[in-house]
């Protein structure tokens, strides 16, 4: 198992370019299901948990071309189960479900247990599904869902989720009659496998609204297909040049998508300048605490919490961060204060105290956001700071060590 070894206190300097969205990439090729034959997909990011994907889908007789494109052959389908082994180590997996029981008429899905950040039920992916004629049946652990053909539904979600509107679109996109799901996720990877649906002949309105109508089609053809950069990437990167008082320009960024990210960068007085994909990030701005709360998009997302967290611990003043997606999604509080950051938290609700200056310590690495929220900490501290279970970073962060290693940082990666 590897660490990463960050010597900090060097201010970041140059370009870095953003790779393709975890998060869109993952629906994508699951949807690839859908259509038999060959998908030609780019800007797919180097990343662990795309390669589980495609060996899930391996084991159902899709094959893959690795290249720029990246072909995926689903004309063969042998198979329609995601097994435990995979669903534990990539949730996502769950990604699976629609697709299959929509193409195949079946699938027998893993059911993902909790995960660091939280509880995390597919509650809504079932309800979903069963309102559009799917019987649904759990078995040792696994999802069986059956059905003759799909039909359409008027589905109100309880909640924005976004990899449950994500497997619903899916399924519904070859079902009898319309689907309106309402209360839709308006996340931009939603919307970036809508339009990657729509280019294999599906017929969705509502297209980044909360409502979102499906009209069945009889079948959908493959297709080519670029996928978005990611927003999330962008915003690590943005957090680790302005902790670090850094001149970067962060390049093909999804800047439309990033406003409430961008907002906050600038309430806390970073100095940022953008065009459409490209973050100019400037020193001299004179950090100062804002209070920041998690929400669904276009609010602040999640998967930022964490980064920004680590922002505010060098911040003057304090601010107040309110996470109100995941319940236990503060798992790196413990560890930035190993750093010595000064953080407190009530419940949802974490206070950091800005303090002077963070001092390299050897941390744990928990989850994907919090590891990045790590690494950012410890190239402002003074000292080394050594990251321990990087493989979470692996799933989301296309060559990190590397990116920052362009950038002037001192950071290596060495066996544990
Ligand atoms: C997606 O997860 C992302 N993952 C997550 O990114 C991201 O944090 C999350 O959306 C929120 O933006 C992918 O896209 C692969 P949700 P997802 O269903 O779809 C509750 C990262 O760091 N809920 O929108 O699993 C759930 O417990 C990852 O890249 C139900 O109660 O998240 C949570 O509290 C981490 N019942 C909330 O909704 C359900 O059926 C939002 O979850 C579904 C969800």
């Amino acid at each position: 198992m590897d660490k990463i070894v960050i010597a900090g206190g060097v201010p970041l300097a140059g370009e870095v370019e953003i790779s393709g969205a975890k998060n869109a990439a993952l629906p994508i090729i699951a949807a690839t299901l859908l259509a038999p034959g060959e998908h030609r997909l780019y800007n797919v990011p180097p990343l662990a948990d795309i390669r589980t994907a495609k060996k899930l889908l391996g084991l159902m007789g899709v094959t893959f071309e690795d290249g720029e494109p990246l072909v995926v052959d689903s004309s063969r389908l042998t198979g329609w189960m995601a097994p435990y082994e995979t669903v534990k180590t990539m949730r996502a997996a769950v990604l699976v479900l629609g697709p299959l029981v929509a193409r195949a008429r079946q699938a027998s899905v893993s059911l993902p247990g909790g995960c660091a950040i939280g509880a995390r039920p597919i509650d809504q992916h079932l309800k979903g599904l069963e309102a559009m004629g799917v019987k649904i049946t759990l078995n040792q652990g696994y999802v069986e869902a059956k059905a003759k053909r799909l039909h359409g539904a008027d589905i109100t979600l309880d909640l924005p989720t976004v990899t449950g509107t994500e497997n619903l679109m899916m399924a519904a996109t070859l079902a009898k009659g319309t689907t309106r799901l309402v209360n839709a996720a308006q996340e931009p990877e939603v919307t970036d496998l809508a339009r990657f649906l729509t280019v294999m002949g599906a017929q969705i309105e509502g297209i980044g609204t909360d409502v979102l109508t499906i009209h069945g089609v009889q079948e959908l053809k493959p297709a080519s297909y670029t996928i978005m950069s990611d927003r999330i990437e962008a915003g690590t990167y943005l957090a680790a040049a302005a902790i670090t008082k850094g001149q970067v320009t962060i390049t093909n960024a999804p800047v439309p998508y990033m406003a409430a990210v961008l907002e906050k960068f600038h309430e806390a007085g970073v100095r940022l300048s953008t065009t459409n994909d490209r973050i100019m990030v400037e020193p001299g701005g004179s950090l100062i605490g804002v209070d920041v709360k998690t929400h669904f998009f276009p609010g602040f997302p999640t998967d930022m919490q964490a980064q920004f967290m680590a922002l505010m611990s060098l911040a003057k003043g304090a601010s107040v961060i309110t996470e109100t997606i995941f319940e236990n999604r503060y798992m790196h509080v413990s560890e930035l204060k190993r750093l010595g950051a000064d953080i407190n938290v009530t419940g949802n609700l974490a206070v950091v105290r800005g303090c002077k200056q963070l001092q390299g310590a050897p941390v744990m690495a928990t989850d994907l956001r919090a590891s990045a929220s790590l690494v950012i900490a410890g190239l402002a501290a003074a000292g080394t700071t050594e990251i321990l279970r990087v493989y979470h970073l692996d799933l989301g962060y296309a060559r990190l060590v590397e990116k920052l290693s362009a950038l002037g940082a001192r950071i290596r990666r060495e066996a544990a």
